[in-house]
C-alpha cells in the first residue's frame, strides 16, 4: 500500500482547498487540519477523532495580522502574550467575531487561536486563504502523536496526505491561556512553561481542573492515555516490588532502576533536562503502549517548569 505520509507542501494545498483533512506537524504534535469555513471538513474532524462535539477546536494562522479577521478585541496582556511567544507553543481564547463558524467553538463566543513554530506549517498556513482547525490528530482521549508514524497507526486508512515535518521539537500540546476582565488564565498547562509567562506579564490564575463542565475539555480528567494501566508513583521502586509478577515498563526522568524484573524502561532524559523529557514523553508512552505491557510506572517529575506539564499529562494517563 502506498504510504500518505508525504512532505509535498503542494499537495497539502490542493487537498485542503477540495474540502478535505491533512495531518500537519507543529512543534508541540501533529493536528487534524482542515479549513475552519468548510462545514464539510469541520465534520470529517469530529467524526474521525470521535470527538465530542461539546469541545471546540483551536484555530492556526500564519501570522499575527489574521488575527483582526477573528476576533472581536485582544485585552493589553494578550497583546503582550502574542508579541513575546507567537510563532511558538502558546494557544490564546479570545472573543469571537460572528463570522468564526460556530461549529468550530462549539458554539462559545470565544475562539482558541495560536500560529504554531514549525517551518513547514507556517509556509502552509502562509500560502491558504483560510485559518486551519486543528485538534491533535489521535482518536479522542488517547496519546497526541508527536512524529507522522503516530498519526498514521491512527488514520491510516482515513486520511489522503499525513505532511511529514519530523518529531515534534516540543513534544506536548500547547500552554491554552484564556481571559476573563482582561485577565489572564491558565486552562491547560503545555509546552510554554509557567514560569515564562508569568516572566512576560505577572500573576496568572491557574483553572485547569475543572472537569465536571470544562473550559477546556483537554482538561477533562482522564486523557492522554495509554491502552495499558498506567501508575504516577514517587517512589517507583517499591511499587515495582509490589507487582513482581507483573510484565512492567517504566517510564523515568533521568536513571534507569537497578533492577532485573523491568521488562522496559524508557528514559527520558539522561541529561536531567525537562525540556527534552517533555519532547520524548508521548512517543515513550507510545512506544510502551505497544508492548503488551500488565502496567506502565511512570515516575513524578519535577514539580517546575515543563515538569508540571508533564505530571498533568501523566496523571490524565493514569485515571480511569
Ligand atoms: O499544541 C496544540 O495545541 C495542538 C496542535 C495541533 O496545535 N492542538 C491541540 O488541540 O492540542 P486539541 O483539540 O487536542 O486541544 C484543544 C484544546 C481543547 O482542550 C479545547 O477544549 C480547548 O483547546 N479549546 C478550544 N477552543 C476553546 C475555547 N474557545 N475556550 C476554551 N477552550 C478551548
Ligand atoms: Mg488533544
Amino acid at each position: 500500500m502506498m504510504s500518505i505520509i508525504s512532505t509535498d507542501i503542494n499537495k497539502a494545498i490542493q487537498i485542503l482547498n477540495q474540502d478535505d483533512l491533512v495531518a500537519i506537524p507543529t512543534e508541540t504534535v501533529y493536528g487534524l487540519a482542515g479549513n475552519i469555513y468548510s462545514e464539510k471538513a469541520i465534520k470529517k474532524i469530529f467524526e474521525l477523532k470521535k470527538r465530542p462535539y461539546f469541545n471546540p477546536l483551536i484555530v492556526h494562522v500564519g501570522s499575527i495580522q489574521q488575527l483582526d479577521l477573528l476576533v472581536e478585541e485582544i485585552p493589553e496582556k494578550a497583546k503582550i502574550l502574542g508579541n513575546t511567544f507567537w510563532p511558538g507553543p502558546l494557544t490564546m481564547v479570545l472573543k469571537k467575531k460572528d463570522s468564526v463558524p460556530n461549529r468550530v467553538t462549539a458554539g462559545k463566543n470565544t475562539v482558541a487561536i495560536r500560529i504554531p513554530n514549525h517551518p513547514v506549517v507556517l509556509q502552509l498556513l502562509q500560502s491558504l486563504d483560510f485559518p486551519l482547525a486543528a485538534p491533535s490528530a489521535n482518536l479522542f482521549g488517547s496519546i497526541s502523536p508527536t512524529n507522522a508514524n503516530h498519526v498514521a497507526t491512527y488514520f491510516q486508512n482515513d486520511l489522503q496526505m499525513i505532511l511529514d515535518g519530523g518529531n515534534c521539537q516540543k513534544g506536548i500540546e500547547s500552554t491554552i491561556i484564556g481571559f476573563e476582565n482582561n485577565e489572564p488564565i491558565l486552562y491547560r498547562l503545555g509546552s510554554l512553561s509557567i514560569e515564562d509567562i508569568k516572566n512576560s506579564i505577572g500573576k496568572v490564575q491557574i483553572k485547569n481542573n475543572n472537569e465536571k463542565s470544562p473550559d477546556a475539555p483537554g482538561m477533562l480528567s482522564r486523557h492522554y492515555a495509554p491502552k495499558t494501566p498506567t501508575l504516577l508513583e514517587e517512589d517507583v521502586a517499591t511499587l515495582v516490588n509490589k507487582n513482581k509478577e507483573k510484565k512492567i515498563g517504566l517510564l523515568l526522568f533521568d536513571k534507569p532502576l537497578e533492577t532485573e524484573i523491568i521488562y522496559h524502561q524508557e528514559i527520558l532524559s539522561k541529561n536531567s533536562d525537562l525540556k527534552e523529557a517533555a519532547a520524548n514523553l508521548y512517543a515513550a508512552l507510545h512506544r510502551l503502549d505497544k508492548m503488551n505491557l500488565d502496567i506502565i510506572i511512570a515516575q513524578e517529575f519535577p514539580n517546575h517548569s515543563l515538569g508540571k506539564s508533564i505530571n498533568d499529562r501523566l496523571t490524565r494517563a493514569t485515571k480511569k
